[in-house]
């Protein structure tokens, strides 16, 4: 990889039901269990990992792999993963990639993929070093703690909805930063596809069609929201040409004049001409101050394989690691699908929730004792606080959650070796609603990944505390994770990343589990079904038909209140290495496609 100077404009920082038994039969309960829990050489795969899934589970059906000698691009949107595909064959490396890929989904997966968001980078050279950059949002310098307060203290829809819940956007500052340090290809090159596509317009999907329609009616609360998305008073249909000449201007402009147009030039100028018209509070200085930081990874051992994830201001590696620190003590873990090992996965995950919800923030306004939730000794501590048949109650609290599509996930390697994994999101569906008027790009609503007000949950139902409070110019806790991890060898073994809020973790952290300790190959992994506990609400969340009755039966009588979702979860977008290249795998569950070459 092309290994240029910083570019010094970002900052570097480091930094139911209960089973009564008696205490006796207890004791040697635990002892054996204790016994059956100490770590272990990495497990010998079972015959067939799938045989608790249950047989009318739909998604093995459309997991797909592909397969390629060089290299390979896996992101939501077919368009976007052959936009990285074309710059790697033009000579460009896994970053250039990588930022081709980020700009074009703002254009053909508008929901999620954008300018006017953030998201996080892990990049992983072929020599083997590893950085990660965060490019999150940040608070504005006008925000205050309790700003999405109503005069009873309750949290409004202000956070979620309109030109207050924007945070100041990363996405162009992030990419245009991972590109001056590790870029081949001129940055113009490499933004050059997605200026063809908003403005030569690109065949719309049903998918991406039906996305539109369903947030029709909060879209067209905004004038230029509606007229971009809702051309002629409609969602554009499928088969259709979508053609967004605005954005194309916009991409037009940071191609030929850098970032800094974005951020203090005429976009800046139509950004706070924006807010000024919906009562937003992003300024000029807001936005001329904003910096991507590059940050050292989190770096967790599991079974012999190295793991590589995003730290604060995301809370997906640190707890992602929490939770395969406390499951690698079990070894091997329970068979996929039993009840004990769905009891295992959902105690393990309500602990680091649990840990999440309380410590984690942004580095530069909290102190956060990484160190020792990251420790195998701290996943020991926790590990023996789980009962082997038993759930233990998180205090209580009733509330459903969305998990939105609004993130996407894309990971890329490329013919050195070189990867690059990329979680970048608006928040909700299409953000905060807002479009830039004149610019053709819509605003997140970040501002509700803070806490609104501790104990309250957010749309996504965390229940969060005062670390991850309002402040300006601070960074709000994301769930990002994006991932890569190494074999034994030291070798690059995966890349992978999803959206879903919170279960962005659970769902990182159960593909490659699935892949580590049941044996599945990538494309049942990332099919298999999956289940989440974010320590509140307390309960285990499952895809709907995701779990046998024998299972639901087993987890209730140990305590565990559960809940089938009617929607799927996550969309991991994940490439392995394979015996000879590399196998890309889109997740079933979303529209992207994985290309290779
Ligand atoms: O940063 C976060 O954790 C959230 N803003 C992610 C939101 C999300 O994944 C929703 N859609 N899939």
């Amino acid at each position: 990889m092309t290994s240029a100077e910083p570019s010094g404009r970002a900052v570097r920082q480091y930094g139911g039901r209960r089973v009564r038994r008696s205490d006796g039969a207890w004791v040697a309960l635990t002892v054996a269990f204790i016994a059956a829990c100490m770590p272990g050489p990495r497990v010998p795969a079972p015959a067939n990992p799938l045989a608790n899934v249950p047989r009318a589970w739909p998604l093995f059906d459309g997991a797909e792999e592909v397969s390629a000698a060089n290299g390979m691009v896996v992101s939501s949107h077919p368009l976007a993963s052959q936009v990285g595909t074309d710059i790697m064959r033009r000579g460009g490396n896994a970053v250039d990639a990588a930022v081709a890929v980020g700009f074009a989904l703002t254009v053909v997966h508008a929901r999620a993929g954008n300018i006017g968001g953030g998201g996080f980078m892990v990049i992983r050279s072929s020599r083997g070093d590893v950085v990660t950059i965060d490019y999150r949002e940040v608070a504005p310098a006008a925000a205050t703690r309790d700003m999405y307060l109503d005069p009873q203290g309750r949290v409004t829809d202000r956070s979620v909805l309109g030109h207050l819940a924007a945070g100041v956007p990363g996405s162009v500052a992030g990419m245009a930063e991972a590109h001056a340090r590790y870029g081949a290809l001129p940055f113009s090159e490499v933004v050059r596809p997605a200026i063809q596509l908003a403005r030569e317009g690109f065949i719309v999907d049903r998918l991406r069609s039906n996305s539109i329609t369903q947030a029709a009616a909060l879209l067209a609360r905004f004038p230029a929201s509606a007229s971009q998305y809702l051309p002629g008073g409609a969602a554009p249909s499928p088969g259709s040409r979508f053609v967004q000449p605005d954005l194309a201007h916009t991409l037009q402009s940071i191609a030929d004049s850098g970032p800094r147009v974005f951020y203090e030039g005429y976009i800046a100028d139509s950004i706070v001409a924006e807010m000024q018209r919906g009562n937003g509070i992003i300024t000029k200085a807001d936005l001329a101050s904003y910096r991507p930081i590059w940050r050292d990874p989190i770096v967790v051992h599991y079974r012999g394989h190295v793991v590589y994830s995003m730290p604060p201001a995301s809370s997906g590696g640190v707890t992602m690691a929490e939770i395969l620190n406390v499951l690698e003590g079990f070894a091997p873990l329970p068979a996929f699908g039993t009840p004990r090992h769905v009891h295992l996965l959902a105690e393990a995950m309500r602990r680091a929730f649990v840990d999440r919800n309380r410590l984690l923030g942004d580095p530069a306004f909290v102190d956060m004792p990484l160190r020792r939730l990251l420790s195998k000794r701290y996943a020991g501590e926790l590990r023996r606080q789980i009962q082997p048949a038993q759930a233990t109650p998180t205090p209580s609290f009733n509330g459903q959650f969305n998990e939105g599509h609004s993130t996407t996930h894309y990971s890329i390697v490329d013919a050195q070796g070189n990867a690059v994994s990329v979680t970048t999101t608006l928040n909700s569906d299409y953000g905060s609603k807002v479009t830039v008027a004149g610019a053709g790009f819509l605003l997140n609503n970040e501002m509700d990944d803070f806490t609104a007000a501790p104990g309250q949950p957010n749309q996504y139902g965390l229940v969060q505390g005062e670390a991850n409070a309002i402040e300006p110019s601070k960074r709000m806790l994301s769930a990002m994770t994006p991932t890569i991890v190494l074999n034994p060898a030291g070798e690059l073994l995966m890349v992978l990343g999803s959206p879903g809020g919170p279960r962005i973790i659970t769902s990182v952290m159960q593909v490659i589990s699935n892949v580590l300790d049941h044996g599945m190959r990538l494309r049942d992994a990332v099919a298999a079904p999956r289940v989440h506990h974010q320590s509140l609400p307390d309960e285990i969340v499952y895809e709907p038909g995701g779990l046998l009755p024998g299972t639901l039966a087993g987890l209730e009588r140990m305590g565990h209140t559960l809940r089938e979702r009617d929607e799927y979860s996550g969309e991991i977008t994940a490439i392995y290495r394979g015996r000879s290249g590399w196998i890309g795998v889109a997740d079933p569950r979303g529209g992207g496609g994985a290309v290779g070459y």
